[in-house]
C-alpha cells in the first residue's frame, strides 16, 4: 500500500526533477535526494536551495552525508531506508555526534583543510550548552542552532550566523528571548545591555572587529560564564596593561579573598560603559566608595587621584585655550602647541595607570604633564603679551602718522592760503 502510494509521488515528481540538474551536474554523480526534494514544496525543497551556499556542498558532499540514505536509487523508499543509515530529522541530541563524526575526525578534516581545529564536539561538551543537552536538555544550543543546518558557511564569512557582526544576534535569539528562557534561573538581558557598551559601539559603528562580542569572551564552543577566577584574564586578553598592572595592585589580594570579579566589579561585564573621571574620587558617581569609607587609606587615595586627574585636566585645557587665543590673533605658536600632546598623553597614561592604585605610581606621570602644561600656558602668555606690545607700537606709529598727515595739511591750506 505504502509503495503504492510512493510510486504516485514519483510519477508528478518525475516531471519536475529537471530543476535539480544543474546541482547533480556539479557533483557528478547520482544524487537522488536532490533531483526529487528541488521538485518538492516547502520545507522539504528548502535545504536544496539554502545548500547551494554551503561549504559542504563546496567540498562535494550532499544531504546523504548527513542523513544517510542511499542517493543512487531514485525510488524514495530505498533511497531513504533506514536500514541504509537514513535518520529524517536528527534529534537535537544527535547532532553534535552527527557534525563530530567528521569535525572530530583529524584524519578526515586534514584532507580538506588541516588548520580547521577538530576540538569543536569536545569542547562543547564542556560548555553550559553540553552538559545541559548531555543530561536531556534540548533548549540548550546545539550545532545548528548557531551555524545552521543547510547552507553552512565558514565562520569568517560575513553572511555566517557566527560572523563577528552577526553571532549576537545568534545567541540573543535564545538568551534575550524571555518566554524561551523562563524556568531558568539567569537574566535574559545580555544582549541588550551588550549592545549599549563601548564594545558593541565600536564594533558596530566603527567596525572595530577586534572589539569583543559574546563569543569573544564566552569562547566560541566552551561557551560557559567566564566566572570569578578567569574573568581579569578574558578582559586582559585585550586590556593587557591595565591588567598587568591590576595584577599587581594591592586590588590583586584584597579582590581575590573577597571573591570579586576583577575588572567587571568596576566596568561592569555586558553593557561595560565608556569610562570617565567620574568613576574616582569621592564623587556621587565614584566606584571607589562602596569599599572605601570616608577617612580610610583607600578613600584618601580615591580623593587625592582624582584631584590630580582633575588639576592636569584643567591645566590643559587653560593652556589650551591661551594657545588657541593667540594662534587666532595670528602668532606663531605651533610649537608650543604640539608640546602640549606630551601632557595630553601624560594624562592618558594616567588613566591607566589608575589601575595600579597607587598615588605615588600616579603622581609620578601627572607631575611631569603638569609642568608641560605650565610650559606651553606661559608661553602663551608670552606670545599674547607680545602681540600686546606689537599693537601698542601699532597704535603708536599710527598716531605719528596721524599727526605728519595733520602737519601736511595745514602746509597745504597755508599754501593755498598765500594763492
Ligand atoms: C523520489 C523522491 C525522493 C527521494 C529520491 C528522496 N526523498 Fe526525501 N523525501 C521525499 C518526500 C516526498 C518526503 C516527505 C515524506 C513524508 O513526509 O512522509 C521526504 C522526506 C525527507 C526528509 C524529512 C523527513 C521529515 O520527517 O521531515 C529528509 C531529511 C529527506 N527526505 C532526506 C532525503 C535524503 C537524504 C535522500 C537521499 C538519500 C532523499 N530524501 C531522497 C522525497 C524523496
Ligand atoms: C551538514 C549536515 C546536513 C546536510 C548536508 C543536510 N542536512 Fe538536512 N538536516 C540536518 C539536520 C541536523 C536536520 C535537523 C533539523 C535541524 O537541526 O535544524 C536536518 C533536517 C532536514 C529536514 C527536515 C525539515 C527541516 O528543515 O527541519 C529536511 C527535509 C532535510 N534536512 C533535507 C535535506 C536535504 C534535501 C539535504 C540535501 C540538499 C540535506 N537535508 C542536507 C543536517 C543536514
Ligand atoms: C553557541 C554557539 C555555537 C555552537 C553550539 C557551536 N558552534 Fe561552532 N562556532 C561558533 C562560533 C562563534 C565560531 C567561531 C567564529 C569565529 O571564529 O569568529 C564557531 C566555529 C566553528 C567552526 C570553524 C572552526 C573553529 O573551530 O573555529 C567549526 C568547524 C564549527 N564551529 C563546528 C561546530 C560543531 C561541529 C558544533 C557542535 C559540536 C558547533 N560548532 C557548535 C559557535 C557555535
Ligand atoms: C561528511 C563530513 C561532515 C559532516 C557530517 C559535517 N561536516 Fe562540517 N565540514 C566538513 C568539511 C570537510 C568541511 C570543510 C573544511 C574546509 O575545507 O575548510 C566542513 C566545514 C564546516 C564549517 C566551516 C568551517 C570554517 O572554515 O569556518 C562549519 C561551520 C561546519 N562544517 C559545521 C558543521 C556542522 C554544524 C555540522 C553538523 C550539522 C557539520 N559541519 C557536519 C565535513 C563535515
Ligand atoms: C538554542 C538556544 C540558545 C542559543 C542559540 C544560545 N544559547 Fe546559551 N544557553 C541556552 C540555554 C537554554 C542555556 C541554559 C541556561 C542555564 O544555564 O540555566 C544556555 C546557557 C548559556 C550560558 C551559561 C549561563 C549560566 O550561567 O549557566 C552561557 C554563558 C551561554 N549560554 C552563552 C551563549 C552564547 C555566547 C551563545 C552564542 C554564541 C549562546 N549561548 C547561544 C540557549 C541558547
Ligand atoms: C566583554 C566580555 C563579555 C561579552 C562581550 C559578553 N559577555 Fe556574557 N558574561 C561576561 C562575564 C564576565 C559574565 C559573568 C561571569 C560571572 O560573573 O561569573 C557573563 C555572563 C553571561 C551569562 C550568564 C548569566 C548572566 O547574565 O550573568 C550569559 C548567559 C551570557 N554572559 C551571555 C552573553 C551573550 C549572549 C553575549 C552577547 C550578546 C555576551 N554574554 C557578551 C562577559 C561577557
Ligand atoms: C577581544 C578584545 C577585548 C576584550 C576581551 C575586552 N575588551 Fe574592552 N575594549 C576592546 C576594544 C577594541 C575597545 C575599544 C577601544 C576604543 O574605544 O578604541 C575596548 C574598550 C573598553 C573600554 C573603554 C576604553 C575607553 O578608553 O573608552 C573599557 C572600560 C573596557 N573595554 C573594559 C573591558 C572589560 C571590563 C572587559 C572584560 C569584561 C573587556 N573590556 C574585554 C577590546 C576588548
Ligand atoms: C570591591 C571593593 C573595593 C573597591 C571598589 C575599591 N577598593 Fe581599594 N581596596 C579595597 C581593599 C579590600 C583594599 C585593601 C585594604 C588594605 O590593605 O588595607 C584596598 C586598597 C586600596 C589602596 C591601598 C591602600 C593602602 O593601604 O595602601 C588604594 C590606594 C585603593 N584601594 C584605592 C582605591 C580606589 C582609588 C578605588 C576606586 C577607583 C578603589 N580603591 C576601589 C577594596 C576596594
Ligand atoms: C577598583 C575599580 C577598577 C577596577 C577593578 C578596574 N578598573 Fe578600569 N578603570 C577604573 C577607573 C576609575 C577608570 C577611569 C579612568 C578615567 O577615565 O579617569 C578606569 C578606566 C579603564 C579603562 C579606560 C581607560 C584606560 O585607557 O585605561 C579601561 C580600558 C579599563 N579601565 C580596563 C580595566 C580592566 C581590563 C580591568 C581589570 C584588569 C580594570 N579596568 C579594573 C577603575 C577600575
Amino acid at each position: 500500500m505504502a509503495r503504492a502510494r510512493w510510486a504516485v509521488l514519483i510519477l508528478t515528481i518525475a516531471t519536475l526533477v529537471g530543476s535539480g540538474a544543474d546541482w547533480t551536474r556539479a557533483e557528478q554523480k547520482k544524487d537522488s535526494c536532490v533531483e526529487c526534494h528541488a521538485a518538492l514544496e516547502g520545507s522539504l525543497a528548502a535545504p536544496v536551495e539554502a545548500m547551494r551556499e554551503d561549504i559542504h556542498r563546496a567540498r562535494g558532499f550532499s544531504c546523504a552525508d548527513c542523513h544517510g540514505g542511499d542517493p543512487s536509487r531514485d525510488d524514495p523508499l530505498e533511497s531513504m531506508d533506514p536500514k541504509k543509515g537514513f535518520l529524517a530529522r536528527p534529534s537535537p541530541r544527535a547532532i553534535p555526534a552527527l557534525c563530530g563524526r567528521c569535525h572530530s575526525d583529524a584524519e578526515f578534516m586534514k584532507r580538506y583543510n588541516p588548520a580547521l581545529r577538530v576540538d569543536q564536539e569536545r569542547e562543547y561538551f564542556t560548555s553550559v550548552h553540553g552538559k545541559r543537552l548531555r543530561a536531556g536538555d534540548t533548549r540548550v544550543a546545539t550545532c545548528t542552532s548557531c551555524h545552521g543546518a543547510h547552507g553552512i558557511r565558514p565562520a569568517h564569512h560575513p553572511l555566517s550566523p557566527v560572523y563577528s557582526l552577526r553571532v549576537a544576534e545568534t545567541c540573543a535569539r535564545c538568551h534575550a528571548d524571555v518566554a524561551y528562557m523562563k524556568g531558568y534561573r539567569i537574566p535574559s538581558d545580555q544582549y541588550e545591555r551588550y549592545k549599549r557598551s563601548v564594545h558593541a559601539r565600536a564594533l558596530y559603528e566603527r567596525q572595530d572587529l577586534s572589539a569583543p562580542t559574546c563569543n569573544d569572551c564566552h569562547g566560541n564552543h566552551g561557551a560557559v560564564p567566564p566566572g570569578v577566577a578567569s574573568v581579569a584574564h578574558v578582559c586582559g586578553q585585550c586590556h593587557v596593561r591595565q591588567s598587568t598592572l591590576f595584577q599587581a595592585s594591592p586590588h590583586k589580594a584584597a579582590f581575590d579573598v573577597m571573591r570579586l570579579a576583577e575588572c567587571v566589579y568596576c566596568h561592569g561585564n555586558h553593557d561595560v560603559p565608556s569610562p570617565t573621571d567620574e568613576m574616582i574620587g569621592t564623587g556621587e558617581k565614584s566606584v571607589c566608595l562602596s569599599c572605601h569609607p570616608p577617612g580610610d587609606v583607600g578613600y584618601q587615595a580615591a580623593e587625592r587621584m582624582r584631584a590630580m586627574l582633575d588639576e592636569l585636566s584643567r591645566n590643559l585645557e587653560r593652556a589650551q585655550a591661551i594657545l588657541d587665543r593667540a594662534e587666532r590673533a595670528g602668532m606663531e605658536v605651533s610649537r608650543a602647541k604640539f608640546e602640549l600632546n606630551e601632557a595630553r598623553d601624560a594624562l592618558t597614561h594616567a588613566r591607566v595607570l589608575i589601575h595600579a592604585f597607587s598615588v605615588k605610581e600616579l603622581e609620578n606621570v601627572i607631575r611631569p604633564g603638569l609642568e608641560v602644561a605650565q610650559r606651553g600656558y606661559h608661553a602663551g602668555e608670552r606670545a599674547l603679551a607680545e602681540l600686546n606690545y606689537r599693537r601698542k607700537g601699532l597704535a603708536v606709529s599710527l598716531l605719528f602718522i596721524l599727526f605728519l598727515a595733520f602737519l601736511l595739511y595745514l602746509k597745504v591750506r597755508e599754501i593755498e592760503g598765500t594763492r
